[in-house]
């Protein structure tokens, strides 16, 4: 689809900021500090829970999908396992999709962000054909940036940072939209060292070759797409059980609608 929100309209959108990250990266902790510190700076987001299967949603949620589409109940009926469940409730409530455009349009003015929270399994969202339609639906219609949380922590590890890395990349060449790296749990451990491996190939390397692996071979070869990617990436450090970093988070998602409206 075409994406079709110019600079102009987009000043008084609001910004749509869909959050992703692996298992574990503290994205419902993300999530809901993201709400809480957003209605404290500036009024409530809208919020949007596209997780079929979560039991508790992080925030009180405008639209939920688990009001539409019933995840049990799609098991039994179409027999299927936990991931297929959750892959086909996508798909079902991606169908109407529209219904929720105009349920955010009609409202847009009461608030300045759209927050989406995506499955806990990332790659049902991030790539699925539903997951892919929804993406597209919401960033024709509003300034749309993702934020991919990632466990700082994990990352220490040069082949478990790849791997995020790659990750990221494949989401933002698929989507086609800025994205933003939100390196989490910075009360634990500074992504200081993530910064530099990312200015830096070489220090990257020098932490790679205390491994041998297929891995790290793999990921001398792609130095090169990696620095590009790098240097055009909007990356901060955050908390999201303590707060710490949020103002400079907003301050990179306010530049990824920037380059959005620059981009469409
Ligand atoms: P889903 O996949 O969305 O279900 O969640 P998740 O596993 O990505 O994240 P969740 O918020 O459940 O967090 C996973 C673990 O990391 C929990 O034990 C959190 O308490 C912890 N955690 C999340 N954010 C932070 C943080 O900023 N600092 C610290 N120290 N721990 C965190």
């Amino acid at each position: 689809a075409e994406m079709t929100v110019s600079a102009s309209q987009s000043e008084d959108k609001p910004t749509c900021i869909i959050v992703m990250g692996m298992a574990g990266s503290g994205k419902t902790t993300f999530v809901k500090r993201l709400c809480s510190y957003l209605s404290e700076k500036e009024n409530k987001s809208y919020n949007i829970n596209l997780d079929p299967a979560v039991i508790q949603s992080p925030f009180p949620a405008h639209i939920d999908i688990r009001d539409s589409v019933k995840y049990k109940q799609v098991m039994k009926k179409y027999q299927l396992g936990p991931n297929g469940a959750i892959l086909t409730s996508l798909n079902l409530f991606a169908t109407q999709f529209d219904q929720v455009i105009g349920l955010i349009e009609k409202k847009q003015g009461d608030f300045k962000h759209i927050v989406i929270d995506t499955p806990g399994q990332i790659e049902a969202f991030s790539m699925s054909a539903s997951g892919q339609v929804i993406t597209e639906s919401l960033a024709c219609s509003f300034p749309t940036v993702i934020v991919y949380v990632i466990d700082t922590v994990r990352a220490e590890n040069p082949n478990t940072f790849l791997s995020n890395m790659l990750y990221a990349l494949s989401i933002m060449y698929k989507t086609k939209l800025p994205l933003v790296c939100a390196f989490n749990k910075t009360d634990i451990l500074s992504h200081e060292f993530a910064l530099t491996w990312m200015k830096d190939f070489e220090e990257f390397e020098d932490a790679l070759n205390s491994d041998k692996s297929y891995l790290s071979t793999l990921s001398r070869s792609m130095s090169l797409v990696l620095q590009e990617f790098y240097e055009n990436l909007n990356s901060c450090g955050v908390s999201a059980m303590t707060g710490i970093g949020f103002d400079s988070l907003l301050e990179s998602v306010q530049k990824g609608a920037k380059e959005y409206a620059e981009i469409f």
